[in-house]
């Protein structure tokens, strides 16, 4: 199977109805990716890897060989999806031409075929530097986790009148500049819709609406192997409790020295 395009994942979304909805998980290994890629149309390797792989506190602290050295790893690991990558907090917001630079290096470094970069009108002008100069863009407005320092946290967004039109108006001008699609995170419900019905690039939403253009989750939240996880994550699965019996079963056969048993051992001709 060859891997999907962005075109056909743009193409999703015609006259403003998607009618088989995106399906994005996030990636960060190359087993991960293996795993995931047949699912889904979209492999994110999101700077949530700093909290999820690193145990950073926010997503501040990423760093370029970070995103390049997973996004790597995720692309090496897929043969389906398409893979996007995010841009790590620092390296893009200067400028256009610092934000092609860092996502020409993430692309280089990774084989992977976009890049997410946060924030609305003010980085459309960048979105269209990228764009125009053969770089796909997804956005990401709402709750954008690498302003938590302004935001003051993680709580949703679009509570308010202004903050809603300031949401629609985001992703009005990510459109207008091109972005091939636009995630919309932790908005009020109508906020979601209304930004779904405003553009004609597929949305991707988490903690937005089942209305959205598709759906994106942090997998390890999915999975259930993050100690927090928000309102909007439904844990399908309890790997966290899978993992602690494991290594508990493993530690206590060989603390008796059951572990190697006869099936484990090389034995002599
Ligand atoms: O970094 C990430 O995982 C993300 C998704 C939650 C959209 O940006
Ligand atoms: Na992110």
């Amino acid at each position: 199977m060859r891997r999907l395009t962005v075109p056909k994942i743009r193409a999703r979304k015609v006259d403003g109805v998607t009618e088989e909805p995106i399906v994005m998980l996030t990636a960060y290994t190359a087993r991960q990716a293996q795993l995931l890629d047949p699912h889904c149309d979209l492999l994110l390797v999101g700077d949530s890897l700093g909290q999820v792989i690193y145990g950073l506190p926010s997503t501040i602290p990423v760093t370029m060989d970070m995103m390049a050295n997973h996004a790597a790893a995720v692309v090496r690991g897929s043969y389906h999806s398409v893979v996007v990558v995010d841009m790590p907090f620092g390296a893009y917001e200067a400028s256009p031409q610092a934000a092609f630079e860092a996502a020409a290096t993430l692309l280089k470094a990774s084989g992977a075929a976009a890049v997410k970069l946060e924030g609305g009108e003010a980085m459309a002008e960048t979105v269209e530097f990228l764009v125009q100069r053969g770089i796909p863009v997804m956005g990401h407005v709402g709750l954008t986790p690498q302003a938590v320092n302004v935001l003051g946290g993680y709580a949703a967004r679009g509570r308010s009148d202004a903050e809603a039109d300031k949401i629609v108006g985001d992703a009005k001008a990510l459109e207008a500049a091109g972005a091939f699609a636009i995630v919309v995170e932790g908005v009020v419900e109508p906020i979601a819709i209304a930004v779904t019905k405003a553009v004609a690039c597929p949305t991707i939403g988490i903690g937005a609406s089942a209305r959205c253009d598709g759906q994106v989750l942090v997998t390890d939240d999915m999975l259930g192997m993050f100690e927090r996880v928000p309102r909007f994550v439904k844990r399908y699965e309890d790997i966290a409790t899978t993992i602690s019996a494991t290594a508990e079963k493993y530690a206590s056969e060989v603390r008796e020295r059951s572990f190697p048993g006869p099936d484990q051992l090389y034995q002599p001709k």
